[in-house]
């Protein structure tokens, strides 16, 4: 057990004035006082405020919840979390769950409202009361991966928007549900792929769209390596802290003994509720693939193992620890998905080259190319927030859910709608299945199926341990 590289990620914050001055630094970042009292809670008045719901209370909650409170025309009613408040999180001093997310809550709307009493946010363990509650609006899903399409579809079919964190789906078959719920229902989804919000992600898929490259012949997608180390085999099963529903925890996956390593953060790392580094970090580089190559809507419709590795047999961890695959797209473009040391997309063309880290640090060679401008008579990809510049993580983190916001008012598709989550996630999917099998396959990306391989037919779904049931949507 133990930590790998080291926790690289910068610390978003753990007592209530690191929280308090997180959500100060994302209003400063987005031009808005946060925390200067007003008469109401911010501008709107209540009636137009969007009230949100919280679905799972972690290591990325740290992020999600500021970036939705620094916006004046929401409120958190609510957080739901199995967990009641613990450690085991991604730092070893951390305590998440639910009441310490309700906690951030409460003082941040103390400190707006000058009310020391505020107390309004509620908190639920099982997110089917949350959704049951008729004045809650929108849910953010910050959940395991296992847990996406059950509370996705689950909080569609109870008339909430969804913003929903990458990558989109466990399987491609959940994640075609979870389109369906959206159109059925009529609901406004936002997949959590956040660099899609980033002006320096779109401007380098401009610069590709728009031909500056020539003809793009090759792209790399780059994901981090994993940041723990697996429990070796013989791991020995613990005790299941207090306060943690562990049961509820697991819900549709295998039954499986307790293990600090298996819950917290790390289940990323195995495959009964995620799959790797190749859908954690690939929703992100692999993202910027499709984005660049104009691929929204379809997949590669080849995939072959390139020498992934995984950990030995009877580790806890059993997605890939390096992560190789090739898949090729129909007009012919060839895409490497590896590890490195971190995370970017670099497409290669007939004339030129271009790199994009998830930081925003752009690299083209010619070197003069990243200034290229975009002519009015181009193509222009969609910006979360128009006239935006500053590439920096904050704001883009506020921005993606900016835009979610307004998408709940106007009623239209936000800047990554669904299916543009599931392309992706597909495409890491069926990597990922290309590692597992190490072979070769061909993929029919409107049909959904593989045309050679009956071992990719059978990994589109998994079942759900009982009683929890995915709802085919007609
Ligand atoms: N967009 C990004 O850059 C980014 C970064 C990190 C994580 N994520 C995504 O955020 C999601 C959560 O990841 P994390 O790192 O916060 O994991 P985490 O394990 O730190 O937190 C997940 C929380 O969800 C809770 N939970 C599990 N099942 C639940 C259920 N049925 N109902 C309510 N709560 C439940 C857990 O108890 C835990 O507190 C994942 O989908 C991950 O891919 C996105």
């Amino acid at each position: 057990m133990g930590s790998l590289n080291g926790p690289k990620q910068h610390r978003v914050s753990v007592t209530r004035r690191d929280f308090l001055k997180a959500v100060g630094a994302v209003a400063g970042a987005i031009g808005v006082p946060a925390l200067v009292p007003s008469r109401v809670l911010g501008a709107d008045a209540p009636s137009n405020r969007i009230h949100v719901g919280l679905i799972g209370c972690g290591h990325q909650s740290q992020r999600i919840v500021p970036s939705f409170l620094v916006h004046d025309d929401m409120q958190m009613l609510a957080v739901c979390d199995v967990n009641r408040r613990g450690i085991g999180y991604y730092y070893p001093d951390q305590v998440l769950g639910r009441e310490t997310a309700r906690q951030w809550v409460n003082e941040h709307y103390a400190e707006k409202t000058g009310n020391p009493q505020y107390q309004a946010c509620d908190t639920y363990n099982d997110f089917r009361e949350l959704l049951g509650r008729a004045d809650i609006d929108a849910v953010a899903i910050v959940v395991p991966d296992h847990w996406h399409a059950l509370i996705a579809i689950a909080a569609m079919k109870a008339g909430k928007d969804v913003y929903c964190e990458k990558p989109l789906a466990l399987t491609i078959h959940q994640g075609r549900q979870m389109a369906k719920a959206v159109r059925k229902y009529n609901r406004i989804f936002q997949t959590g792929g956040q660099f899609r919000s980033s002006p320096n992600v779109r401007h380098a898929c401009e610069l590709v769209r728009n031909g500056r490259l020539g003809e793009v012949k090759t792209v790399y997608t780059w994901v981090d390596p994993n940041s723990f180390e697996s429990p070796g085999p013989g791991w020995q099963p613990m005790p299941v802290p207090e306060g943690f529903d562990y049961d509820f925890w697991l819900g549709p996956a295998p039954e499986a003994p307790y293990h600090v390593e298996r819950c917290f953060h790390r289940w990323r790392y195995i495959l009964d509720y995620s799959n790797g580094q190749t859908t954690n970090f690939g929703a992100h580089t692999n993202d910027i693939a499709q984005w660049g190559l104009g691929m929204d809507g379809t997949t590669p419709v080849e995939f072959e193992d390139n020498g992934s590795e995984f950990p030995p047999a009877g580790s806890l961890f059993t997605a890939a620890t390096k992560t190789a695959f090739r898949a090729r797209y129909a007009g012919g473009i060839e895409l490497f998905c590896e590890t490195r040391k971190s995370s970017a997309a670099k497409f290669e063309g007939t004339e030129g080259r271009l790199e994009i880290t998830l930081g925003g640090s752009l690299k083209t060679f010619p070197e003069n190319l990243k200034d290229s401008v975009i002519g009015p008579d181009e193509i222009h990809l969609p910006h979360s927030i128009p006239g935006r510049t500053e590439n920096v993580r904050k704001l883009i983190d506020a921005d993606h859910v900016r835009n979610f916001l307004d998408a709940v008012k106007s009623r239209k598709d936000p800047i990554e709608p669904v299916e543009t989550g599931l392309s992706t996630a597909s495409l890491c999917l069926l990597g990922n299945m290309a590692q597992i099998l190490k072979r070769r396959f061909t993929w029919d990306p409107a049909a959904e199926r593989s045309p050679d391989c009956d071992e990719v037919n059978g990994m589109l779904t998994r079942p759900m341990r009982e009683p929890w049931k995915l709802e085919e949507i007609a």
